[in-house]
């Protein structure tokens, strides 16, 4: 605050108020009875009396301030001063103690002081780390219900779809917003399939991907991309709805193909075309050893997939959403996707996961095992949910799926999971930790014959439904994406030391 306050006395005139204003340069005075602040004029009021002719420079202040005005108390933060004066429109506020005037704070003053310290800019919401609970968009593609163990694609439980239908089923659903008739089935089942193959001038370039190295959702963002490029994806500000869900259908459809054919590749295989005539899981399948598989294990991975074609605002689908609100093209969102998907806290788990389970290697080992990983801080693969605060419903489904094509893993991983679950109640009591998607995820996808390198790209092979549906519909009703963070380097402007 500045300290002493030019002041007024409320039976002197405004030209001479107006003349001490000019003479100390600042923008108001307050207007005192003894050392009690009863009034304020500034430089708009000024304004406010010139506009109304020569002669009233002569009225007393009195007729102009603003009287009782608003005041602060020394201790108030600059953050809270900031506030009142924006929220008041003011630029200058009397700061007084015990109801005397010992001060006035200006916005002059404010703005120096900002430079100095982390400011919150009025109107800015102050959000939890991780953004744990922020509702950040209105969405119809689904949800998920933490406490209650559920989630939904659309209005339906996707555990039940991933029971009760096909992949390409659960696509239209979440592409169309309802579940085809037989018709829409056969129609639509037809059309993506079309789609399967890879565009011929991406399909060139596969081999060099691959032998570029890497893991193969590194290679899949590239690949992606190229697709993207080929067809001409354009910004999708600047295509027709029906433009950009042709592009959404024909990234879907090319995934699966794409990874399989960059797998192949890097084994020094050639690739196996996918076969229209094949579901979903049959193809995925087919076309990793070029045999027709088993149908349980077709199933299996197809449930797989379904089940983990959407889940919320997740980490992956928000990026997707994020790069989509900038009016980007569909493939530079979906390779955005695929790399935040990559991640070990998001989709990268699943093979640890597995890796887990051989490190433990037998029952008798678990506890101990366990007991030392979590006290050392080690965060256990494939537990643990930020929205999840109970089983994880996939989890319990994906348990199933394993029992029923009898997966080598199984029994182990039942008695591993009781264990984890066991030992992270006793040392992080409270924290709701159970297994997620990825636990039992690695033992079916074993048992079906996918190697751990296709792990997390078969996690991708399918959430890339779940990204589309979610770039149409921030498409067709975007707002760019864009909140704010807090600066707490070293205070600016420093000075720049000569080179
Ligand atoms: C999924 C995950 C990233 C969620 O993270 P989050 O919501 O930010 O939760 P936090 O990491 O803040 O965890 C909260 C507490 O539980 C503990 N915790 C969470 N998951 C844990 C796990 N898998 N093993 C051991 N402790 C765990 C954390 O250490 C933390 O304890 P603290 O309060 O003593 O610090 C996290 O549970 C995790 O890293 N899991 C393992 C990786 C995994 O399975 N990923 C696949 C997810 S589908």
């Amino acid at each position: 605050m500045s300290s002493p306050v030019v002041t007024a006395l409320p039976d002197e005139s405004v030209a001479d108020a107006a003349a001490r204003m000019n003479e100390r340069a600042v923008g108001s005075v307050v207007v005192v009875d003894g050392d009690r602040p009863i009034g304020i004029l500034t430089e708009r009021d000024m304004v406010r009396l010139a506009a109304s002719g020569p002669a009233a420079a002569g009225v007393p202040v009195s007729e102009l301030m603003t009287a009782d005005p608003d005041c602060v108390q020394p201790g108030e933060s600059v953050q809270e001063a900031l506030v009142t004066l924006s929220e008041r429109g003011y630029r200058h506020i009397p700061v007084v103690d015990g109801g005397a005037l010992v001060g006035i704070v200006s916005l002059r003053d404010l703005m120096r002081l900002a430079q100095i310290q982390p400011v919150v800019h009025p109107g800015q919401i102050e959000a939890p780390p991780g953004l744990e609970g922020v509702i950040v968009a209105e969405t119809q593609v689904g949800d998920v219900r933490g406490l209650e163990g559920f989630y939904h694609y659309r209005q339906y439980s996707a555990v039940e779809l991933a029971d009760r239908r096909s992949l390409e089923d659960v696509w239209f659903l979440l592409f169309e917003g309802h579940l085809p008739s037989p018709d829409e089935s056969r129609a639509f089942a037809d059309e993506v399939r079309g789609l399967r193959e890879v565009p011929a001038s991406v399909r060139k370039l596969v081999p060099a991907i691959a032998a570029a190295g890497g893991p193969i959702m590194d290679q899949l963002r590239t690949a992606v991309s190229l697709v993207g490029h080929s067809q001409g994806f354009r910004p999708w500000l600047d295509v027709p709805a029906a433009e950009l869900r042709r592009d959404a259908l024909q990234v879907c459809a090319a995934v699966p193909t794409l990874i399989m054919a960059l797998h192949r590749y890097g084994q020094r295989l050639e690739p196996v075309e996918p076969d229209p005539e094949l579901g979903y899981g049959e193809n995925y399948l087919w076309m990793l050893t070029g045999e027709r598989p088993d149908p349980d294990r077709a199933r299996a991975v197809e449930q797989y997939q379904m089940l983990t074609i959407d889940h919320g605002f997740n980490a992956s689908t928000f990026t997707a959403r994020v790069i989509t609100s900038t009016g980007a093209d569909l493939a530079g969102a979906v390779a955005g996707g695929i790399a935040a998907l990559s991640g070990p806290l998001h989709g990268g788990a699943p093979s640890r996961a597995l890796d887990l389970l051989d490190a433990i290697g037998t029952p008798d080992n678990a506890r101990p095992y366990l007991v030392d990983a979590v006290s050392r801080g080690d965060k256990i693969m494939g537990f643990g949910h930020r929205v999840y605060k109970t089983t994880d419903p996939r989890s319990e489904f994906l348990r199933g799926v394993a029992e029923r094509i009898r997966a080598a893993k199984v029994d182990f991983a039942t008695q591993v999971e009781q264990t984890v679950v066991d030992v992270l109640a006793e040392l992080k009591p409270g924290r709701n930790l159970y297994a997620n998607v990825e636990f039992y995820a690695g033992v079916v996808m074993e048992d079906v014959g996918l190697p751990p390198d296709l792990f997390s790209p078969t996690f991708a092979s399918s959430r890339v439904i779940g990204w589309c549906a979610n770039i149409l519909e921030q498409a067709a009703d975007n707002r760019i994406i864009r909140p704010s963070a807090r600066y707490v380097g070293p205070p600016p402007p420093q000075p720049v030391p000569e080179a």
